[in-house]
């Protein structure tokens, strides 16, 4: 017999970022970190979780390749989830124990993997989900973040739709490190997004190891973690709250720029942003510079894919003049979006 569930997990995108680890065994962040969640219509994960007592050993397919699961990170995630499984299985002699079965997961991206474009964050979320479905926890989605966290940081914020929180805590066993909603998409569902395109590839440089070398070798990193961050971090929130888009843009571009300086003061430098990303700030200058007023804001992950906020009232604006450079293909490969937030899962 095979047991079986699915789930689709969507793509988000930090506006203010999380950016070094103080524990890197529980990925346990030095700041609090702040998330738009984009609509699984357009760049998502889908993942089926089954498991059977006929299965060999605990696999993992994601596009098709099979992956090692041995990793530390997914291990851990699958420790987890079969604990609670198992403690469900201890209080109810009926339950059948599909803690014991190896697991079978197999992920589909619709998108490029390991390109900047968080997929380890859908891809961990719909992995702890799909699990936590087959094994039919109760688990609130805060509680699962706190699992998904351990496979990827940005991976727990994947868990809610709309505008997402990961608080940082101050546990050393990282309880209280997860993840919560601070408004539903249809707070504020004028909010589009886009992402454009500047390479497909694989970054240089993984999240993990970059951040690693900068909380060892930054002095700015410093400055950024103790004051800037938590300032912005209750900015933000405001902005939200009361849907003023020149604050968010405003604290989205900023912030995405204090990570990326971060990065150059590493030593040995890293840079993820290109001529290709420093060309849509420009572009993004110029835009908010014609229209008088701030209309589009850019953030940058660890790779050189811009990500363009803006409101739907403005969407000829913005996108008009970006698409004439996609056409001109100066650089970028493509766009995917406008993708809205997703409503609440
Ligand atoms: C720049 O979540 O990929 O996208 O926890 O090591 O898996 P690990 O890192 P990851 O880092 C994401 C960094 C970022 C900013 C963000 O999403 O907040």
């Amino acid at each position: 017999k095979v047991y079986r569930a699915s789930t689709f997990a969507p793509v988000n995108i930090a506006v203010i970022k999380y950016w070094g680890k103080r524990d890197a065994k529980l990925n346990l962040p030095t700041n609090s970190s702040l998330s738009v969640t984009l609509s699984q219509d357009d760049l998502r994960t889908h993942t089926t979780a089954s498991c059977s007592p006929a299965y060999q050993s605990d696999s993992l397919l994601l596009n098709g390749a099979s992956q090692d699961i041995s990793g530390a990170r997914t291990q851990a995630c699958l420790r987890e989830l079969r604990s609670l499984r198992k403690t469900l299985e201890d209080s109810d002699s009926s339950l059948s124990p599909l803690s014991t079965y190896p697991l079978e997961i197999v992920s589909q991206n619709n998108f490029p993997t390991a390109a900047g474009l968080a997929s380890s964050a859908a891809g961990f979320a719909a992995l702890v989900r799909a699990i936590a479905n087959l094994y039919q926890l109760k688990s609130t989605p805060t509680e699962l973040s706190r699992i998904a966290r351990q496979g990827s940081g940005s991976a727990c914020r994947s868990l809610f739709g709309g505008y997402v929180a990961w608080e940082m805590g101050k546990e050393e066993d990282g309880s209280d490190s997860v993840a919560y909603e601070v408004a539903p998409a249809s707070h504020w569902p004028e909010m589009r997004a886009i992402i454009l395109v500047a390479s497909a590839e694989k970054k240089d440089v993984s999240s993990t190891s970059g951040m690693q070398a900068t909380v060892k070798t930054s002095t700015l990193f410093n400055e950024r973690i103790t004051n800037t961050v938590p300032k912005r971090m209750e900015e933000m929130k405001k902005a939200i709250a009361e849907r003023d888009f020149a604050s968010f843009a405003a604290l989205t571009t900023k912030d995405s720029n204090s990570f990326h300086a971060t990065c150059l003061d590493t030593d040995p430098p890293i840079f993820y942003m290109n001529d290709t990303s420093r060309a849509a700030i420009a572009m993004v200058e110029a835009i908010n510079a014609n229209a008088g007023k701030t209309i589009a804001a850019y953030t940058f992950d660890a790779g050189p894919n811009a990500v363009v906020y803006y409101l739907a009232e403005h969407e000829t604006s913005v996108l008009a003049p970006f698409k004439a450079i996609l056409q001109a293909k100066d650089g970028w490969e493509g766009a995917r979006g406008q993708s809205v937030t997703s409503s609440p899962l």
